[in-house]
């Protein structure tokens, strides 16, 4: 197993994130919003995400685990860790590195509706990877579409390792 070719270099990270960031502030203004970053996954995207964001807001995390084969979803989540804040009436923006199945995101949309009284609920995902989607789970802010392949870096890992590459790069499995 190698780390193959770039995907996505820091640089084009960066400036995608300003202008998710951007879309955002202006979607919620007036909102109470909360950021709800999906760990491990997500946690350097929702810090440089959160940056770019000028708006008042919370932010927290929620674990799950998903079983099944080591690069894919089996789409039995299981909740590992719930969001500490109180969210009645609040909306709650999802950030997720990747998309991949969506049944992770399926999941987490549907205990965020029904398990919590929130105002509404969205999602801001790094990588929409269509090549294995499972659902017609909707991801409201893409940062970027990839086709296929295994990516790591930027806080996505394989077997937990790679996640401190500052770039997205294809593993070659
Ligand atoms: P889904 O439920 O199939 O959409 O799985 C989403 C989760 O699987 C993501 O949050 C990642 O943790 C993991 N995942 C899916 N594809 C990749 C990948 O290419 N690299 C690293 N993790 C991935
Ligand atoms: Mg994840």
């Amino acid at each position: 197993m190698k780390i193959a070719a770039t995907v996505l270099d820091r640089e084009e990270i960066e400036a995608r994130v300003k202008v998710l960031g951007q879309q955002i502030t202006e979607d919620y203004q007036g909102k109470k919003l909360v950021l709800i970053g999906i760990l491990n996954g997500a946690f350097i995207f929702l810090a440089d995400l959160a940056r770019e964001i000028q708006l008042a807001v919370e932010i927290d995390f929620i674990r799950v685990a998903s079983y099944g084969k080591a690069a894919a979803s089996s789409g039995s989540v299981v909740l590992r860790k719930e969001p500490d804040l109180d969210l009645v009436g609040k909306h709650v923006l999802l950030v997720e590195d990747i998309i991949d199945s969506g049944l992770t995101m399926a999941w987490l949309r549907e205990y965020f509706l029904t398990k919590q009284q929130v105002a509404s609920v969205k999602t801001c995902a790094l990588i929409d990877k269509k090549e294995r989607r499972a659902t017609d789970v909707q991801t409201d802010y893409v940062g970027f579409n990839v086709e296929q392949g295994f990516l790591v870096g930027y806080g996505l890992d394989y077997a937990q390792n790679y996640r401190n590459l500052p770039k997205v790069c294809a593993l070659e499995l």
